[in-house]
């Protein structure tokens, strides 16, 4: 293999990396190796006083450890060899006696974020390409390569905590401001600058080094401030966590080590923790999500032979309410499409337009786009009561409010307005597809985008196909969600989909519990110590509860007594609680603050007063429902597959990453132990947990959703 390419220059040796047949560079057995001799030779080459280390792949600096390599890890012994390897390259290139400039664009992440970081000068291109960051904890494991020695010492512990601990991926610019990289270029540039800095480096020059961001760095400089740090960032941790990620906390316990203790024995410590936990079951759960929703990207979305996505330039938004609106503003913000907004009247058009607008502006805010790119971006936004502008769309989402009536009126305006090869796509999250698509005359480029909300916010797109729907119009749609940030998973077209057909039982036996006098605490308390980010009161608050009683009610009518809805939530809504957004819901809110259970609700849902389900029940009867619910959706072929299932899940509903996602979780159980549960469940509580038939089939012949590891 041949990743390492050098040339010298007036004592300037320029090392190209490219790691061949690889579409990133990522630190593989065979660089290491190959490092470790070019190291070599460079150190006693008497022509080279200074270095630079560059990429040649396209937006790929390195993008960490070779993730296939550390899944393949079978004991901590391995794990252990493989860490302390990947320590002694970036200690060797620490300590090569020549300084070394990392010329950074594209990923720069985990290991080799830690490779920058061991050079002695780092320009990183200000391109959105470039990411920097240690997201080591994101798939269970932390940086074991010095990186939770050198950033901190770098940066501050304060804010390589920042960094670490969420794995964060920065923005070039962020990660200047932090003082992660020293100097920032145009990627035109990239190569002469960090030759001219060599150069400078070996004329002795050494770069002084002002940290940047001095808030913190009082706290950072003294052991008694530090305790403060590391208590708070144990805190946030854990409140983010809930306990169940192991990694956040093992690479505090990292840097905390060896800022006491030095780096040497913070790089024993963190080779010791990342040996545990690079063979735990966490990481393990979460590189299966990495890999699932890297596979994703790639998936065109249809089987077989997949025609090329058609290129959407104008987006046309039929309904600029919340949805709309958002929709609109994501489009523009990620995609860099023309947008055009269209309500039925002007003061709704305005309103919709500031609202997208506003959702611009709060990048600004964060800093995570430039006033001028504001200006640039604000401008691909329009909006009207014609349907002017719709003559040129590639592709229109309506976003109308949930009534067929309605949504039909539209879907008739639309087939007159727009292309021919325009896609046709309803954000409906209840409606069938199959329905809306009745009055187009060309039903076969109608399908679903149902996005979750915010949609700024929310990773996950439904794509939904009905029989009719032709391969040109999904893969269209799937990539354009793509281009939007979103992960697609494609679905076939039933009522609620994916998420809402596996999440609506939950809710439902969470409304069961209230009513069986279980309290909202109760239930929402053993979700999130389960690993849901909130329980499913919480959830509902959140949703809406009126939203939540119209999709229930859309299920319950299509498949009759299992997903009987709850009886106090009308109530609810007649008493106009709709959760949050009306300020008044399960829980009490005030001045946007949620303050805590109102207790008035036992009443308006005629709960019993005391509850007599067994505590172990609660999240038994909670779990097994969406568990159940999921494994007869994937028999129906409502996902594409397990993976798409699981995906759907983690990311739509927030089902416990670190469990895989509920067929991952039935695979762990087993299907002859999920049945016997369900079947307990059934005999105690109703006939809507006999398990389906899938899973009976799957017990009786030993099957599993995921070929066993
Ligand atoms: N190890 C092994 N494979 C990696 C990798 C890594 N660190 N980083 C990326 N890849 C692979 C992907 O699996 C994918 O493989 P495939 O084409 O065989 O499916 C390929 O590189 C391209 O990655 P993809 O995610 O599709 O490209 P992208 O341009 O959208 O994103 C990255 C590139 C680098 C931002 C993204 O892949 C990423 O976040 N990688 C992980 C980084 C990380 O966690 N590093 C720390 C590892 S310890």
């Amino acid at each position: 293999m041949n990743a390492f390419t050098t040339q010298v220059k007036d004592y300037v040796a320029r090392v190209e990396l490219n790691l061949p047949g690889e579409p990133v560079n990522k630190i593989t057995r065979g660089v290491r190796d190959e490092i470790d001799g070019l190291l070599s030779e460079l150190a006693s080459d008497a022509a080279v006083r200074a270095i630079v280390l560059i990429s040649t792949k396209p937006d790929s600096f390195i993008a960490g450890a070779d993730i296939d390599e550390f899944v393949a890890l079978r004991s901590r012994e391995e794990a252990h060899e493989l860490v302390r390897k990947g320590q002694a390259l970036v200690n060797r290139l620490a300590q090569l006696g020549k300084p070394v400039v990392a010329a950074i664009h594209g990923a720069c992440l985990g290991g080799g974020l830690e490779v920058a970081l061991a050079c002695t000068y780092r320009v990183a291109t200000d391109h959105p390409k470039t990411r920097i960051g240690l997201p080591e904890v994101q798939l269970g494991i932390i940086p074991a390569a010095g990186g939770c020695q050198r950033l901190p010492r770098l940066i501050g512990v304060r804010n390589a905590l920042h960094v670490i601990l969420a794995g964060r991926q920065l923005a070039a610019r962020r990660a200047f401001r932090m003082g992660v990289v020293d100097e920032l270029v145009h990627p035109a540039i990239l190569d002469q600058v960090a030759w001219e800095v060599a150069a400078r480096l070996a004329d002795g020059w050494r770069p002084k080094r002002r940290r940047r961001g001095v808030a913190g760095l009082a706290l950072d400089r003294n052991p008694l401030g530090r305790r403060v740090v590391y208590a708070g960032a144990r805190k946030q941790v854990l409140k983010r966590t809930g306990g169940h990620y192991p990694a956040p906390l093992a690479a505090l316990k990292a840097v905390r080590h060896g800022i006491r203790y030095g780096v040497e024995a913070g790089m024993d410590m963190e080779a010791a923790l990342f040996a545990e936990l690079a063979v735990g079951d966490v990481s393990r759960r979460l590189v299966q999500i990495f890999f699932a929703s890297t596979a994703l990207k790639k998936d065109p979305g249809v089987e077989g032979e997949a025609p090329p996505p058609k290129p959407v330039r104008n987006l046309g938004v039929v309904g600029a309410g919340f949805m709309g609106s958002s929709i609109g503003a994501v489009a523009v913000l990620q995609a860099g499409v023309d947008v055009r907004l269209r309500d039925t009247d002007l003061p709704s058009v305005a309103r919709g337009l500031k609202a997208a607008r506003k959702i611009l502006a709060s990048r600004v805010k964060r800093r995570r786009i430039t006033k001028h790119q504001y200006l640039r971006l604000e401008r691909l936004l329009s909006g009207g009561t014609g349907w002017e502008g719709f003559g040129r769309v590639d592709l229109a989402i309506e976003a109308v409010f949930e009534d067929l009536d309605v949504k039909h009126e539209v879907m008739r305006a639309l087939d007159r307005h727009v292309p021919d090869d325009c896609v046709i796509a309803s954000n409906t999250s209840t409606i069938p597809i199959e329905r809306i698509a009745e009055v187009v005359g060309q039903p076969n480029r109608v399908l679903g985008m149902h996005f979750f909300s915010p949609v700024e916010r929310m990773p996950l797109l439904e794509v939904i196909v009905t029989d009719q729907t032709a391969s040109w119009a999904t893969v269209t749609a799937a990539a354009f969600g793509r281009e939007m940030g979103k992960t697609v998973i494609v679905v076939r077209d039933c009522p609620g989909f994916w998420v809402n057909r596996i999440l609506a039982p939950y809710l439902n036996e969470a409304g069961r519990l209230l009513e069986e006098g279980v309290t909202v605490d109760a239930i929402d308390k053993t979700m999130t110590k389960y690993g849901f980010p909130v329980g499913p009161i919480t959830l509902l608050d959140e949703i809406g509860l009126d939203v939540a009683q119209k999709a229930s009610e859309v299920l319950y009518e299509a498949f009759g007594e299992r997903m009987r809805p709850m009886a106090g939530l009308a109530r609810m809504t007649e008493d106009r609680r709709l959760g949050r957004k009306s300020r008044r819901g399960f829980y009490r809110y005030e001045q946007g603050e949620r303050r805590g259970v109102d207790e008035a609700v036992y009443e308006i849902i005629e709960a019993e007063i005391a509850s007599h389900v067994p505590r172990g029940d609660i999240g038994r009867r909670l779990t097994y429902s969406m568990l159940n619910e999921a494994a007869r959706a994937v028999d129906e072929g409502v996902v594409r597959s397990p993976r798409d299932g699981d995906i759907g899940a983690v990311f739509g509903i927030g089902f416990p990453a670190f469990r895989g996602g509920p067929l991952r979780y039935l695979d762990d159980v087993g299907a002859a132990q999920a049945v016997e549960t369900l079947e307990q469940l059934a005999e105690e509580y109703g006939e809507r947990f006999a398990p389906c038939p899938r899973l009976q089939r799957m017990a009786a012949g030993a099957e599993r959703f995921y070929p066993s590891a």
